[in-house]
């Protein structure tokens, strides 16, 4: 192991965000069609990319990075059909990636003339990695041109797209392992070109494009940021996280806590690698603390389909919301408190119609998600004498007397065991009534 480097920490002892909590929803974007695309075995195809853009405006996005148009035909186009279709809702700005090049940059110009907004995100990578390796030993002053070059030629060009109102956005690549003086002199180079307001922002995005050290530095690097660059109060700080080390969650969580105020990111974390931020994890994470999101996730098996079939990937069964067993509970004591928790629920909403969710081992109300309880209990040898008595009632309408909870409970997982797997509803109720009922 010594041949991994040790992360430094951020010089920043009097940090912030430990005592914060996450008490607003930030700018959300999606990057589904770019980083998300970019990363598919087979990429989308344009009438993919239509659905997916499609499916993203009804979820609430009113930012989304649609593609890179001057590397490829396809991404072109795809740009030119959403514009000369008219299929951007007025309230939704489409954002295009580039790097700082010029000729990319001339030609993703014409990608988006026409558009009402346009979101411009220029990027170069920054790190002494990226320097010495990609770029062949570049100095930093290099590296510094080409974001203070791209964002010249970018002002430049803003008067070529008359009818579109263009935001810049500049991401010093490799971001999370900079050195932080030399990022700010990148983005505060960018930033005094650009000359944003609090009336027009710019984004500095400050990516974690591969995940090298922990959340709480990454956290503090953001914070140490937001402290030192210009204009502060004329930026959008976005976050732009991966999930190499697994932990593009918590990265984002505690980089809101230290300041950001926008994020990027995908649905069910698709992206180069480990994929990128899932962004249905940090927006129903804040729902589960009472925050709004201006996200729709009402219906996330749809979501879930739709987007099994267009990228051709899956969402694992245990992947937290969306997978399939993540609301559903096999040991008998966890399927117990469940039973006791959606009665007791059941109950007290009775009296109190504001009551906050409560039932142990289900964060949230699956139903929230348009999630079903019949899902939430099933049955095998490891499962509690509850839950085979909770399935006749609820399934069945069989209410036995407690008395017969343990006799019956102790055959059906005997029968489990036997068969050495789960059993469905239908098979327990026959198992029932064979044995305790006699009817043939
Ligand atoms: O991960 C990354 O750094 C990116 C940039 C191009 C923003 O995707
Ligand atoms: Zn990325």
């Amino acid at each position: 192991i010594q041949k991994y480097r040790a992360f430094p920490a951020v010089d920043l002892k009097d940090r912030t965000w430990p005592d914060r909590v996450i008490d607003h929803s930030p700018i959300w974007c999606s990057v589904d069609l770019r980083d998300g695309n970019q990363a598919l075995p087979q990429p989308m195809s344009i009438e993919e990319k239509l659905e997916f853009f499609e499916l993203l405006c009804r979820v609430g996005f009113k930012q989304i990075e649609i593609g890179f148009p001057s590397a490829a035909d396809t991404e072109f186009n795809f740009c030119r059909r959403l514009i000369e279709e008219n299929r951007i809702p007025e309230d939704v700005t489409i954002q295009i990636l580039v790097q700082t090049r010029e000729h990319l940059i001339r030609r993703s110009f014409e990608a988006i003339n026409g558009a009402k907004r346009a979101i411009v995100h220029i990027y170069n990578s920054t790190s002494p990695l990226q320097r010495r390796v990609t770029f062949g030993d570049a100095s930093r002053e290099e590296i510094r041109d080409l974001a203070i070059e791209g964002t010249k030629l970018v002002k430049e060009l803003v008067p070529t797209v008359p009818d579109t109102e263009i935001v810049l956005q500049y991401s010093p690549e490799s971001f999370s392992d900079t050195e932080l003086d030399f990022a700010l002199e990148c983005c505060n180079e960018v930033i005094e070109i650009w000359q944003p307001t609090p009336e027009k922002k710019m984004v500095i995005n400050l990516p974690d494009t591969v995940q090298w050290t922990t959340p709480n530095i990454h956290a503090d690097m953001i914070e140490w940021m937001g402290r030192h660059l210009n204009r502060r109060d004329s930026i959008d700080i976005s976050l732009h996280t991966h999930n190499d080390r697994g932990t593009g969650t918590a990265a984002t969580e505690l980089g809101l806590m230290a300041g950001a105020d926008r994020v990027e990111g995908t649905l069910f974390g698709n992206g180069e690698r480990t994929g990128n931020l899932d962004i249905i994890n940090v927006a129903l994470n804040m729902n589960s603390h009472g925050i709004e999101t201006g996200l729709d996730f009402s219906n996330i098996n749809e979501l879930r389909a739709v987007y099994e079939r267009v990228t051709r990937m899956t969402v694992g069964e245990r992947h937290p919301y969306a997978g399939e067993l993540v609301f559903t509970a096999f040991s008998g004591s966890h399927q117990d408190a469940i039973k006791k928790g959606l009665d007791r629920r059941n109950r007290e909403l009775k009296e109190q119609d504001d009551l906050a969710w409560g039932v142990p081992y289900l964060t949230i109300d699956p139903q929230d998600i348009g999630r079903s309880y019949e899902a939430i209990i099933r049955i095998n040898s490891q499962s509690g004498k509850g839950g085979v008595a909770w399935v006749l009632e609820r399934e069945h309408g069989l209410e036995l007397p407690k008395t017969m909870h343990p006799q019956v409970g102790k055959r059906i997982y005997d029968m489990a065991d036997e068969q050495g797997r789960e059993l469905n509803i239908d098979e327990i109720r026959e198992a029932f009534y064979q044995y305790f009922v006699n009817v043939d």
